[in-house]
């Protein structure tokens, strides 16, 4: 018996150096930590528990079969965070570069089908050369296995991708499928082809950091929501996030204690909006100010920054916020924005998280760039993604809600369970300046004129008291109670049951 112990530490032993010290010292050299040490630091202090140590390739060609280290350049296995389970798995770049064979393959499918079986999160962090060279179409298969999962998870349990070295080829569709993408700094990258490929192709010159870096990918390609520092500082903040989230889509397991009074008023919110309705201010004063603990995890900070989105929690739940930007474009959407905007939506939507909608926007940003890039889908897309939401959805118009977007950001009309209005708030068809434009075209020579009609059209409809009496605002609240109002429409709404007609799926305008 002792000697099988004996036997066992070892292989544990050789299991845990992965590809060998020198490997481990060149990825620290890097600034990189390895797979393991990423894990512990993730999960709460000693609940990983690691599934497939002892896996191994069965590769022969190339002379892999002399090359066999266990754990065949990925971890994979279970622990908890702040006390909730969580699936992770964390490629090994040490081993073959953490590439992508059947085997590899075969523990991140074994993760994918316990965590859906289990009804918890998976974590994917990714550092890896991509497929398998030596392993060719047996690699390619083992993708696709995990792209079908991939898949079938995508709504059922959260599935975050964390880029911490290269993700390249293929091996960017599965992180593309998740729900949520993060990079590091300076260390990872994602393409579909590196660039040597496109030199070749394009004849263009460009670096791999400016390719596929952290950089790129959160502002220009937004493809990733967030980038960090560093190693530590990624996973400590990949902790927090998981903290907004439920575990499936059938918990609502992500309460904390609230220490921040429901009912605190904010003057500061009463004189925030500027008397000029052409000056701008931060939407997001006024995202801190209204959620607990001025605690705002922004997602995409980088990109369509005419909208902001991320999580929050009132009363110690979690809720979507989507917020127009007055400080950007004037908070106006556009294609970006739309689609930003309402990939988070689903994702609230699926996941029962409530989502906080506040409004000022001047209308959808007109021009060729936009029409020719599809602003008509584009733009579709987030009507689509409100209309279908079936969680509770609270609004507030802070000032313009105008024209298409008015319909868009959460109307009454595409089933907002309360819809509020701060006195500032202009719900029209569009600002009176470009309404007398069009409707008296003919007297623009009498300025006078002009000026009297751009005045009454302000009197009329730049106001929310049109659409409170029509039922299309539920209430004119005084900003100073923004917090107090939301936190009540909430509590309200935890008993809301509302469920679309049945169908295979709808057809959203992708
Ligand atoms: C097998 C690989 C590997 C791979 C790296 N290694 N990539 N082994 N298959 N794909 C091994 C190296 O041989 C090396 O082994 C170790 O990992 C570290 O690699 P280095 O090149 O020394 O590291 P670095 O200089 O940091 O460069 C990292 C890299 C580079 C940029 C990722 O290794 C690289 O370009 N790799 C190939 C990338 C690629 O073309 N992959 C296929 C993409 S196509 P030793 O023994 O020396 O430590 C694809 C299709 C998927 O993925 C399709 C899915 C649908």
């Amino acid at each position: 018996m002792q000697e099988i112990i004996k036997q066992l530490q070892q292989k544990r032993e050789q299991a845990y150096l992965g590809g060998g010290q020198s490997r481990i010292d060149k990825q620290h050299a890097k600034g990189k930590l390895t797979a393991r040490e990423r894990i512990s630091l993730f999960v709460d202090d000693g609940s990983f528990e690691e599934i497939d140590m002892y896996k191994s390739h069965r590769c022969t060609e190339f002379g892999m079969d002399e090359q066999n280290i266990p754990g065949d350049g990925v971890i994979i296995g279970h622990g908890t965070v702040y006390g909730k389970t969580v699936f992770v798995y964390s490629q090994d770049f040490t081993v073959f570069g953490g590439s992508l064979s059947e085997t590899h393959a075969q523990k991140i499918c074994k993760l994918l089908d316990m965590a859906m079986k289990m009804g918890a999160p998976v974590i994917g962090i990714n550092d890896s050369g991509g497929a398998r060279i030596q392993e060719g179409v047996d690699s390619l298969a083992g993708y696709a296995e995990v792209f079908q999962r991939n898949v079938l998870a995508s709504g059922v349990v959260p599935q975050i991708s964390m880029i911490m070295g290269p993700c390249a080829g293929g091996a960017v569709y599965s992180p593309a499928i998740t729900d949520f993408i993060f990079m590091v700094c300076d260390t990872s990258y994602m393409f579909v082809t590196g660039p040597d490929v496109v030199k070749t192709v394009t004849h263009e010159i460009v670096t791999q950091e400016e390719l596929g870096g952290a950089t790129t990918h959160t502002s220009k390609s937004g493809v990733a929501d967030h980038a960090f520092e560093n190693d530590v500082e990624a996973l400590i903040q990949l902790r927090k996030f998981i903290s907004y989230l439920p575990s499936n889509n059938r918990t609502n397991d992500n309460a904390v204690v609230c220490n921040d009074p429901v009912d605190r008023d904010i003057p500061a919110l009463d004189v925030l909006v500027p008397d000029n309705p052409n000056l701008p201010y931060d939407i997001k004063h006024v995202i801190e100010k209204i959620v607990d603990d001025a605690d705002f995890f922004e997602l995409m900070s980088d990109h369509a920054k005419n909208i902001v989105i991320g999580f929050a929690r009132m009363a110690g739940k979690t809720v979507g916020v989507v917020a127009n930007q007055p400080m950007v474009l004037a908070g106006c959407l556009d294609i970006q924005a739309s689609i930003k905007a309402a990939r988070f939506v689903r994702f609230c939507d699926a996941f029962n998280i409530p989502l906080l909608t506040l409004v000022d926007v001047p209308g959808f940003l007109p021009g060729t760039s936009q029409e020719y890039g599809g602003i008509i889908k584009h733009g579709a897309k987030l009507l689509f993604a409100y209309a279908e939401a079936t969680v509770p959805k609270v609004t507030v118009i802070t000032r313009k809600a105008y024209g298409g977007a008015y319909d868009v950001m959460s109307s009454k009309h595409l089933r907002g369970d309360f819809n509020y209005a701060w006195p500032t708030a202009e719900i029209a068809v569009m600002g009176p300046k470009g309404a007398v434009e069009i409707i008296f075209r003919q007297d623009m020579n009498d300025e006078k004129l002009i000026e009297n009609r751009t005045e009454e059209y302000r009197q009329k409809f730049a106001n929310p008291f049109v659409a409170s009496s029509r039922g299309f605002v539920d209430d004119v609240i005084m900003p100073h109670g923004t917090r107090r109002r939301v936190c009540q429409a909430l509590k309200l709404l935890e008993a809301k049951q509302l469920e679309n007609p049945w169908k295979k799926h709808g057809n959203m305008p992708l």
